[in-house]
């Protein structure tokens, strides 16, 4: 059954076993189709994650002027000159296409009007419209949010920056308007965090420096002016969705299932799990398009608490919503600190797992940058209705938690689902789970 609108609800229905592919990474899905839009010629793109959140940055491409065709499984993107667009682009719900797209029209040197959903609204774009600032990118918004417009501008003037907050989607915003920029812009990334971006330069031919420098962090050289060579790539499946599978099975008595091609770039939930007592292990391991993949086969475990460190934050972000519902089940407390930027994802999503797990009939607590979960070593009560607040990673969490919980759990919408994992209830059924959607 598909995730459409309205709420569904998930119960126990015994053990999972079987395989399953996870969907395609979504950040190298928005990258790939971008990086394809702004090559001149032809590329091609297999295993695409086919979400409405991909989906939006492929409209944004043809808005654009690049060609982007899907034909058997494959798609087809026919870089061009980037030409500024008819209509205001329109994002919906992803934080990763709107802020990417928004550095690489400053590059483009053309203009362009960014909009999306409530959830996006409220997300902060400051974030990104500061440093394209300093290179001399001028920019209409509000308050910091949008709707934004990017003006057609000028000369771009390369930077030397810090990045203030820990996060990949404005590295590549920077890097991607530093194309366009006379000279030479240096970005120094005291915390290091995701690093798909400049994987991706370097397959589509572009000379990027990256010096590790300990303690200090990494410091990364991009000489404007640069051009994108077409090129092939194939889209590793999605650690981040992988991982309410990997959960399910965690937490489900007598599970036992393997989730092929998957990234392990990063890896920090399957480590984290792992220092639970998770029964994880990687077999297979190789590289696919300069990233690392394995297939994830995992078992029922008894789990304890942990304390993840802040460190671990910015490359496990994603993975704390089911994180925190794996620690549900576990024995014991798990703390999870550094947490701030959780409150500005899809949801604020420290307050959206807090509300759910209380309901839930677990002990949880919360503060400003940190979640406490404590466990019983036994599958918690469940029985709730919870709202999920136009997150998608908020609405699989719980159902999740509901393939295992003493009673069944209900979310109040499973829409968002589609925007990044649109074959979740087929494949947690194919695996043996039971999840019901409600209209
Ligand atoms: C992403 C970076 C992360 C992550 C998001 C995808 C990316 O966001 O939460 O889902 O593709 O660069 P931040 O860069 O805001 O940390």
């Amino acid at each position: 059954m598909a995730a459409q609108g309205g709420g569904a609800l998930s119960r126990k229905a015994g053990a999972l076993s079987g395989a399953a592919p996870a969907p395609g990474d979504k950040s190298i899905s928005h990258r790939a189709l971008i990086f394809g839009a702004l090559a001149r010629g032809t590329s091609h793109i297999t295993g695409l994650l086919e979400g409405d959140d991909v989906l939006r940055t492929a409209a944004a491409m043809r808005a654009l002027g690049a060609e982007v065709e899907r034909a058997g499984g494959v798609w087809r993107v026919d870089g061009a000159p980037w030409r500024t667009p008819d209509q205001v682009l329109y994002f919906a719900n992803s934080g990763t296409g709107a802020r990417l797209v928004m550095g690489a029209v400053a590059g483009a040197g053309i203009g362009a009007g960014f909009a999306g959903d409530a959830s996006l609204c409220g997300r902060p774009m400051g974030r990104v419209l500061e440093p394209l600032g300093m290179m001399g990118v001028v920019a209409k918004s509000h308050g910091g949010r949008l709707p934004v417009e990017i003006l057609a501008g000028g000369d771009l003037t390369a930077v030397k920056c810090v990045l203030a907050k820990p996060s990949a989607q404005v590295k590549s915003a920077i890097l991607l308007a530093a194309l366009g920029a006379n000279g030479v812009t240096q970005i120094h990334e005291p915390v290091l965090c995701r690093d798909h971006t400049e994987r991706m330069l370097a397959a589509f031919g572009v000379k990027l420096g990256i010096k590790d420098d300990g303690e200090v962090g990494r410091i990364l050289s991009l000489a404007g002016g640069q051009t994108l060579t077409p090129t092939d790539v194939s889209v590793p499946g999605d650690p981040s969705s992988a991982a309410f599978l990997a959960a399910a099975a965690l937490i489900t008595p007598g599970s036992e299932i393997t989730i092929t091609n998957v990234l392990v770039n990063p890896l920090r939930f399957y480590q984290t799990v792992r220092e639970m007592g998770g029964d994880v292990s990687f077999e297979n391991e190789r590289t696919e398009s300069g990233e690392p993949v394995a297939d994830i086969c995992v078992r029922h475990s008894v789990l304890h608490g942990i304390e993840t460190p802040a460190e671990r934050a910015p490359s496990m972000i994603d993975e704390y919503p089911i994180l925190a519902i794996v620690a549900a089940y576990a024995h014991g407390e798990t703390m999870m600190r550094g947490l701030e930027e959780l409150r500005v994802k899809e949801s604020d999503r420290i307050a959206s797992v807090e509300a759910g797990l209380a309901a839930c009939g677990v002990d949880v607590a919360s503060g400003e940058d940190w979640l406490r979960v404590r466990g019983q070593g036994q599958a918690p009560k469940g029985g709730a209705r919870v709202k999920t607040n136009h997150d998608h990673r908020i609405a699989m969490s719980f159902l999740t938690m509901g393939l295992a919980s003493n009673e069944p759990v209900e979310i109040d919408d499973a829409s968002m689902i589609a925007t990044s994992f649109p074959e979740f209830f087929q494949l947690v059924s194919r695996l043996g789970g039971e999840i019901i959607a409600r209209q």
